[in-house]
């Protein structure tokens, strides 16, 4: 069974703007719906796999996202450096947290930028892809590689709305994945089709800024904040069932379902 991380809500708002789906959106968050729609994702996610929760800390709003806490392998856990100042502080909370719950907790070089599993998600082959150009920086995929000995290949992440790899890329079980093309270079939307030619799903643009990519994927089931009916018959046709959960409060903070998780 998969085992997840979430964090409630209680601070979640709009107060600074890091990324393009925060402008225009300061203090726009309604709480009372925000709360609704991350238990209604709790739920969901619940009723699928298991779920801890990391106690949520006052002054940092995007603490919800706990994909951004760090990369997980086994019992270790790489924490996060994040870019911004703002969100700098969320690392104590999460370093504390999976040391605590028997991790052995591991730190890149001080200086290097990483932004754990936004950046950094295994395929169903075990292989680990990871998203620079925006927020975390390459040479974090080399550290990566030397501390948890794995397969990587590196992509340039190229727009920043699609800021983090998990905005645009979602590997899924039988080594397939769904993606979304104008986030990547050139020379990294071929990679993706060299590793999974006929298995990768291009979404377009409507279903990417609905945040189809950022999807939770647990067995044959795929949870995401919207999809087209386009994306729900491919996907359908490949043995898998989309399970919708409006998360547009978060949206407004640029990050959706799998955003508000990190497997574990
Ligand atoms: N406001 C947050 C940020 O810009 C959203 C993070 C979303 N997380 C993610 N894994 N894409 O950092």
């Amino acid at each position: 069974m998969k085992h997840f991380l979430m964090c409630e809500p209680t601070f979640f708002e709009v107060c600074y703007v890091i990324n393009p789906w925060m402008e225009g959106n300061m203090g726009k968050v309604n709480e009372a719906l925000a709360k609704q729609q991350w238990e209604n994702l709790y739920d969901i996610v619940a009723g699928l796999a298991s779920v801890s929760l990391i106690e949520p800390a006052a002054g940092l709003p995007d603490m919800v996202f706990t994909a951004n806490a760090g990369l997980v392998q086994k019992r270790e856990f790489i924490v996060s450096s994040f870019l911004h100042a703002e969100r700098q502080p969320e690392a104590k909370f999460f370093e504390k947290f999976f040391s605590s719950h028997g991790y052995r907790v591991r730190h890149l070089r001080k200086e290097t930028i990483f932004e754990g599993a936004g950046d950094a998600l295994f395929d169903s082959q075990g292989r680990l892809w990871f998203g620079s150009g925006i927020r975390s920086e390459p040479q974090a995929l080399d550290e990566i590689v030397n501390a948890f000995d794995v397969e990587a290949c590196g992509l340039e992440l190229v727009d920043p709305h699609w800021y983090h790899l998990d905005t645009a890329f979602c590997p899924l079980p039988e080594g397939r994945a769904i993606a979304y093309e104008k986030a990547f270079a050139r020379t990294s939307v071929e990679a993706l089709n060299h590793a999974f030619g006929e298995n990768i799903i291009w979404v377009s643009e409507p279903d990417a800024r609905n945040f189809a990519c950022n999807a939770i994927s647990i067995g044959q089931r795929v949870i995401m904040h919207r999809a087209s009916a386009e994306l729900k018959a491919a996907l359908k046709q490949r043995g898998f069932e989309v399970i919708e959960a409006d998360v547009s409060e978060f949206i407004k903070a640029g990050g959706a379902c799998k955003c508000l998780t990190l497997e574990i």
